[in-house]
């Protein structure tokens, strides 16, 4: 399971405003919960009257080539203001389908639970053919006709609208980080790491003299807690740089291709650039820089939980000395045991105080308050919604470094601090890859929070 930011922190009110964006986005997820109840037959058999059947059998394949198109659509609705009223129409529409499917379903339901009741135990599994040409269901799927008629027009319309959109089908849109990591640190104040920098320390530079190769440690965290700044503090200390012979550091992220990591990893021993192609050649050259040497790789970011991939990855590596260790940096539990050979480090949120500090040397430039004592009170109320997350007060420090106004403060404690444009925060591309991650149903189960104080706002039922 991908670990995620602190529930607290996400179903805060402020939190469910700027998650509006993956709530809007949230509909080829609901996609795939709607298409799974086209394929529970057991719901649908009561529609099973043939013109009834045949309409929505009509909504299937037309909403198969919209969903072609969604990543494209929710990807270009941030800008183009047809798409997104577009996508808008087509979320209500999806909503009433949705509805209409259950109300098959639970009509489908108590059917079947009256011919249990009179038909006994024995017969029950002939119930479905008789339910399907009842005249109850008959009038059943009568009263729905005229909803399904309604919702099949929208449905050609909403289709019809699509081919204007130039829309692209297929594309697989991925959320990305602006910049790959590197290993250099970029925070002159890392605060609190020390406890945590040792306790790598010392799985890093343990010598366990076994045969079994390179070893493997993750460090598992959720997204912005510092995972990728404490394994920059150990890359670059010094009895790290003279324990090994040779070290790497690749940002592997979304795109996990062996043949640009392979390529990577070898640059960045060499420091030259490489024009050799091709998995052979790079992984015969990677090889034999790594002959009988003890290295540290760093392998930053990783979200591929494919064990075949990585075991194409770490074949060159087999060639190390005993000692060579690689650190792997995740949000994930699931890569972390995939990859690891020894247990995960699991790094924790910073203690209030520490999140404090951080956030003053971003908003202030300072550890503490004692030169800007009025604004005291303010700060740690914003830090306290931080949940110990670095990036969160690294984030809203920074929003408020060029105000001193007490006024201005407050406004961000109120009702500002998560409306930060995205591209002046780490926060929503942070919470945007783990959405990405998640599996449909969760999807939609966090769009629902995402999206529930808006509701509850707008005073409509649920
Ligand atoms: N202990 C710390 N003190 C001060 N700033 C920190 C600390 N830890 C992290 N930060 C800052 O918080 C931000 C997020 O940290 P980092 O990128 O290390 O998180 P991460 O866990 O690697 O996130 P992701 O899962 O997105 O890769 C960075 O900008 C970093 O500079
Ligand atoms: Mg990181």
């Amino acid at each position: 399971m991908l670990k995620f930011l602190p529930i607290s922190f996400l179903l805060s009110q402020e939190v469910g405003k700027a998650m509006s964006a993956v709530a809007e986005a949230a509909l080829s997820a609901f996609f795939g919960v709607l298409f799974s109840k086209f394929d529970s037959l057991e719901s649908l058999k009561f529609a099973r009257e043939k013109q009834v059947y045949g309409e929505i059998n009509k909504w299937e394949k037309m909403l198969r080539s919209i969903r072609a198109v969604l990543d494209d659509a929710e990807e270009k609705q941030m800008k183009n203001g047809s798409v997104k009223i577009w996508l808008a129409k087509l979320q209500d529409l999806a909503y009433d389908v949705d509805d209409l499917l259950d109300e098959f379903a639970t009509e489908a339901l108590g059917h079947k639970l009256i011919q249990e009741h009179s038909a006994g135990a024995g017969k029950i599994h002939n119930w479905i053919p008789a339910l399907c040409f009842s005249p109850s269901a008959a009038i059943f799927n009568t009263k729905m006709l005229s909803k399904i008629k309604e919702i099949t027009a929208t449905l050609e319309e909403l289709v019809t609208q699509k081919m204007n959109l130039e829309l692209r089908e297929n594309v697989g849109v991925r959320p990305k980080r602006s910049l790959p990591t590197t290993s250099l640190v970029n925070e002159v104040h890392v605060y609190a790491r020390d406890n945590d920098k040792e306790a790598i320390f010392e799985i890093v530079l343990r010598n366990d003299g076994s045969d079994d190769g390179v070893s493997v440690i993750p460090i598992i965290g959720m997204g912005g807690i510092g995972k990728t700044t404490l394994t920059q503090l150990v890359y670059n200390d010094d009895d790290i740089k003279n324990y090994f012979d040779l070290k790497a550091w690749v940002c592997v992220s979304e795109d996990f291709d062996v043949v640009k990591v392979t390529k990577t990893i070898l640059q960045s021993i060499t420091s030259e650039t490489c024009d050799l192609n091709g998995l052979n050649l790079l992984q015969a050259k990677l090889k034999e820089k790594l002959s009988k040497k003890k290295f540290l790789l760093v392998l930053d970011d990783v979200w591929n939980d494919n064990y075949n991939d990585w075991t194409i990855l770490g074949s060159p590596f087999e060639v190390g000395a005993p000692a060579s260790k690689i650190i792997v940096t995740t949000r994930s539990h699931l890569v972390s045991s995939v990859m690891g050979t020894v247990p995960g480090f699991s790094l924790q949120e910073l203690s209030n105080d520490d999140c404090l500090s951080v956030f003053t040397q971003h908003a202030l430039g300072a550890r503490d308050f004692s030169r800007q004592p009025n604004l005291r009170e303010f700060g740690e109320e914003i830090v306290r919604k931080c949940n110990g997350l670095p990036l969160a007060a690294k984030t809203i420090g920074g929003l408020l470094w060029t105000s001193m106004d007490h006024d201005a403060w407050k406004d961000v404690l109120k009702s500002k601090l998560w409306d930060i444009p995205i591209e002046n925060s780490g926060i929503i591309p942070a919470l945007w890859l783990s959405y990405y991650h998640l599996p449909p149903h969760l999807k939609q189960c966090f769009a629902c929070c995402a999206i529930l104080p808006r509701i509850m706002n707008s005073g409509r039922r649920i």
